[in-house]
């Protein structure tokens, strides 16, 4: 399938700086005039590629979804692809794939990864560069798909959208398969901050992961600086930042149901005992086979 241009544009730059969403740790770094420092969104050119190398190429927590959707037999469409962790396997496996995703530096990532993937592979896959919560493909989908807890990254004033979009994707007897993490919110009343220190995922150095869970804005705030040194003694200094949502189950299960969606599914998914699978099938819809 070729490749097709974006379908929405994408959101306002002032919309995406970076520099908003320091949190104070992270702006006091900023403000050190370290050399090169370089501030960017995480989902942007320099933080795709972090991004990749922090979660790595394989992970456990795609494989619930892409079970689903082999099992669904059909074209699958999935949704913040990112550089393509679900998309492959679901290619690989002789799925047709449209993979959606705001980021052209994410899609470019995943178009690398399919050329060195054979032709065979890549035939399957479409690339759509479009904003999922507005998204109209005007095609329906064996299996919609959001995976890696993506749900975050949709506002809450956007879900209602964001769901409808889903179920207009959805043929008969089509699935909406997605997870998502549980918050403690006593916990997060408790401790709003957390900082750790984790290997760099390429290369000597070091990651400083800074969260801050605002539990009345209902917002999430993520800033990770990273430092490297090159193989030529020169340190790389990067601060990337992202914004998730807080949300409860309640809330997801009422947006979900308004779009006409019904729950089939709701169950625990991983090791760590807080991700949630969410299998969906839209009211009143038909059997595919
Ligand atoms: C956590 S990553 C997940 C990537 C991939 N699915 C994976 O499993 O590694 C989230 C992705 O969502 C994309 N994204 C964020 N908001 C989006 C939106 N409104 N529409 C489409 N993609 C979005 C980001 O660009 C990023 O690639």
């Amino acid at each position: 399938m070729p490749h097709t241009p974006p379908a929405v544009p994408a959101p306002p730059a002032a919309a995406r700086d970076p520099r908003a969403l320091l949190l104070p740790a992270g702006r006091a770094l900023d403000r050190l005039d370290l050399p090169g420092l370089a501030v960017a969104d995480l989902y942007d050119t320099a933080g795709a590629a972090f991004y990749d190398a922090f979660v790595g190429e394989v992970s456990a927590d795609v494989v619930d979804l892409l079970r689903t959707a082999v099992a669904q037999r059909g074209p699958a469409l999935d949704l913040a692809c990112g550089s393509g962790r679900l998309t492959l396997p679901l290619a690989q496996r002789g799925l047709e794939v449209t993979a959606v995703d705001l980021s052209t530096a994410m899609l470019a990532r995943l178009r690398d990864r399919l050329q060195a993937c054979g032709t065979a592979v890549a035939s399957r896959v479409r690339t759509v560069c479009a904003d999922m919560t507005a998204l109209k493909l005007g095609e329906r989908y064996a299996s919609v798909l959001l995976a890696a807890t993506s749900i975050v990254l949709v506002p809450a004033s956007r879900r209602p959208a964001f769901f409808a979009a889903v179920r207009r994707h959805l043929a008969p007897g089509g699935l909406f398969v997605f997870d998502y993490h549980v918050h403690d919110p006593q916990a997060l009343a408790r401790q709003p901050e957390t900082v750790r220190v984790l290997p760099a995922p390429h290369g000597p150095g070091f990651v400083l992961s800074f969260q801050h869970f605002d539990l009345a804005a209902r917002e999430e705030t993520v800033n990770f600086y990273v430092e490297n040194i090159t193989t030529g003694g020169v340190t790389t200094r990067h601060l990337y930042t992202t914004r998730k949502q807080i949300f409860f189950w309640p809330e997801l299960q009422a947006d979900l149901t308004a779009a006409g969606l019904r729950v089939r599914e709701h169950r625990r998914a991983g090791r760590a005992g807080t991700t949630r699978l969410v299998v969906c099938q839209a009211l009143n819809g038909g059997d595919l086979r």
